[in-house]
């Protein structure tokens, strides 16, 4: 099953709770926020409060928290008290990784693992048995709107080769041509900001990448 995310990173700020009650009316497995330090990237984004207020207005609602963060370890907690299901730390990080997603498994929250574009996947092989899902970044991370970076497909192929089984998301310019390029190489899960989230019909984008209608 091709679990898909929208990455509510693409709604306008101000009509966010309309953008999210549309992606789940269409049909998304839940929602994937980004969380944007200015030091790891170059930007800003969200806070716990906003996962915090999504997990009020929808408790049911999965919630894949991308930490784009120098520093995740000071943040962990208050964002599982908020209400994330996943929490996803970066590879290039000055922590110990391994160490954080003991952590996060512990807590009794999913974790992840993810590799910029310039982090080799074979850097991260020795963690896999401690992340319930990896995150292969096909854009810069930063910014939403990016043009898809073909040469990540290798990764989530290697991923797969090297015998990994748990969730491979991918995360950067995936639309209705690289989703399915990236389920073919080895991702079940995509996250999808501006293809998805303003869409015009973001149900016929689901369903075309769950291979379950044609473009
Ligand atoms: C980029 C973020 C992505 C972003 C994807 O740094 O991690 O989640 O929202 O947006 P699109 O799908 O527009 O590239
Ligand atoms: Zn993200």
């Amino acid at each position: 099953m091709i679990r898909i995310l929208p990455s509510v990173l693409a709604a306008d700020p101000l009509r966010m709770g309309e953008a999210i009650d549309r992606v789940l009316a269409a049909g998304a497995d839940g929602l994937h926020v980004d969380i944007m330090d200015a030091h790891f990237v170059p930007n800003l984004s969200f806070g716990p409060a906003l996962v915090k207020a999504i997990r009020g207005v929808y408790p049911q609602v999965y919630q894949d928290v991308h930490l784009m963060m120098d520093n995740p370890e000071r943040y962990i907690d208050t964002f599982i008290q908020a209400g994330a299901n996943a929490l996803t730390i970066h590879a290039e990080i000055p922590a110990d990784a391994a160490q954080l997603l003991k952590v996060i498994r512990a807590s009794g929250c999913r974790a992840g693992l993810s590799v910029k574009p310039g982090t080799p996947v074979e850097r991260i092989l020795p963690l896999l048995p401690l992340c319930d899902q990896v995150l292969v970044m096909t854009v810069e991370p930063g910014f939403g709107g990016q043009k898809f970076m073909e040469g990540m497909l290798e990764k989530l192929r290697a991923l797969r080769t090297a015998g990994y089984t748990g969730a491979v998301q991918v995360d950067g310019g995936v639309n209705l041509r690289t989703g399915p390029q990236c389920v073919a190489a080895g991702a079940d899960t995509l996250i999808m900001g501006t293809a998805l989230v303003r869409a015009e019909d973001p149900a016929q984008v689901i369903r075309v990448c769950r291979g379950e209608a044609q473009p």
